[in-house]
């Protein structure tokens, strides 16, 4: 049998820590599930900054496009704070997301009944939250064209350009109501019509599309409606469609509802290649520099992050389900990170979170 390339991306901060759990959790079920896998690591990142003196050289970018199939611990490091965007180590991400053509980013936030507590918010407000968060990923004000900082004649200006074409807004919501088909077939699709151009056309792009599912609901939702909404009627959300920089912000605030953002995965999704998407997964948390090799950052996110490679790449959800269905059991016997500690549950660190859903496989 011919084995499957995937490339690891440890990346910054904690990413090196709960990738390295993740990887033993991908190659364990792979193992079980008759998979053979060939991992193969590389630096990115600040950690490539520091080797090469780039984000993202363009051997790793080659070794990704040629696999398709990329586990990302997370980027960001503090030291780089005052560079220009393209010498940072986000830029990593966006390159490969741009490169990739990872137009589909896939946010899942379930509440776990046993983290009800650990959240900011009331337990009545929070349980049964059961919501997709569908962004754009490759288009809109991250990519768009003007950008710059420079100096004129009335000051220094720093700009950048909202923008997407139809077919940017059209692709980006057939996978939202591909989605919310399988689901409880409502979407709610997040714009600032009320104020801006390029979300007029987005409302009306995703009307016309919506016609090609007409047993899904659409609701258009304006963004500062939908902030509030998400977190004083959490469970009214179904699959929320929303634009790159729209749905970075509501991902975070989404996160909350589940207790701790070192819970929530995420697929970043391009194109179909041999019978699987070609697809970049990474927990939704980033670097957490303050927690970095402490051996306590929370690896659920990005071992739930492996779960959506079986899932979309490998299109084995059969091997998706028996990594989700170890977490929640980790979680009903009482296992937490430091993020999650609540009295009367047992804090564990990172690599003894591992083992513990590596035995409930
Ligand atoms: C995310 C992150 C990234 C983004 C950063 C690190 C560039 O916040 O994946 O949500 O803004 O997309
Ligand atoms: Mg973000």
């Amino acid at each position: 049998m011919d084995s499957i390339s995937i490339v690891v991306l440890p990346g910054d901060g904690i990413g090196p820590e709960v990738t390295r759990g993740a990887v033993r959790v991908l190659e364990e079920v792979a193992r079980q599930g008759g998979l053979s896998l060939e991992v193969e690591e590389y630096l990115v990142g600040g950690a490539a900054i520091d080797r090469y003196g780039e984000p993202l050289p363009q051997e790793v970018l080659q070794a990704a496009l040629d696999a398709g199939v990329v586990l990302l611990g997370a980027v960001g490091d503090p030291r780089f704070d005052s560079e220009a965007p393209a010498r940072r180590p986000e830029k990593a991400l966006l390159t490969l997301r741009r490169e990739l053509e990872l137009f589909a980013n896939l946010r899942p936030v379930k509440t776990y009944a046993e983290l009800a507590d650990a959240s900011t918010l009331k337990r009545e407000v929070i349980e049964g939250v059961d919501l997709l968060i569908v962004r754009e990923l490759t288009g809109g004000i991250y990519f768009g064209e003007p950008r710059g900082l420079e100096t004129r004649l009335q000051g220094r200006v720093g700009f950048n350009t909202e923008i997407y074409y139809d077919f940017e807004i059209e692709r980006i919501a057939r996978v939202a109501f591909d989605a919310a088909r399988l689901r409880r077939r409502r979407v709610d699709s997040v714009d600032k019509s009320n104020v801006l151009e390029s979300s007029q056309l987005w409302r009306a792009v995703v009307s016309q599309t919506s016609e090609d599912y007409p047993e899904v609901e659409l609701r258009h939702i304006l963004i500062d409606n939908c902030a509030m909404q998400l977190v004083a009627r959490p469970r009214s959300f179904d699959v929320l469609l929303a634009n790159n920089m729209f749905g970075d912000i509501l991902s975070d605030e989404a996160a909350m509802l589940t207790g701790s953002i070192g819970m929530l995965p995420s697929a970043s999704l391009g194109g179909m290649r041999n019978g699987g998407r070609v697809g970049m997964y990474e927990p939704v948390h980033g670097s957490a520099p303050d927690i970095a090799g402490q051996g306590k950052a929370n690896p659920l996110a990005t071992i739930a992050s492996v779960a959506m490679l079986f899932r979309y790449s490998l299109d084995r959800d059969d091997l998706a389900e028996r990594i989700e269905q170890a977490i929640v059991r980790v979680l009903r016997d009482g296992f937490r990170t430091a993020d999650l500690a609540q009295p009367g549950t047992l804090t564990v660190g990172t690599d003894r979170m591992v083992e513990e859903v590596l035995k409930r496989l």
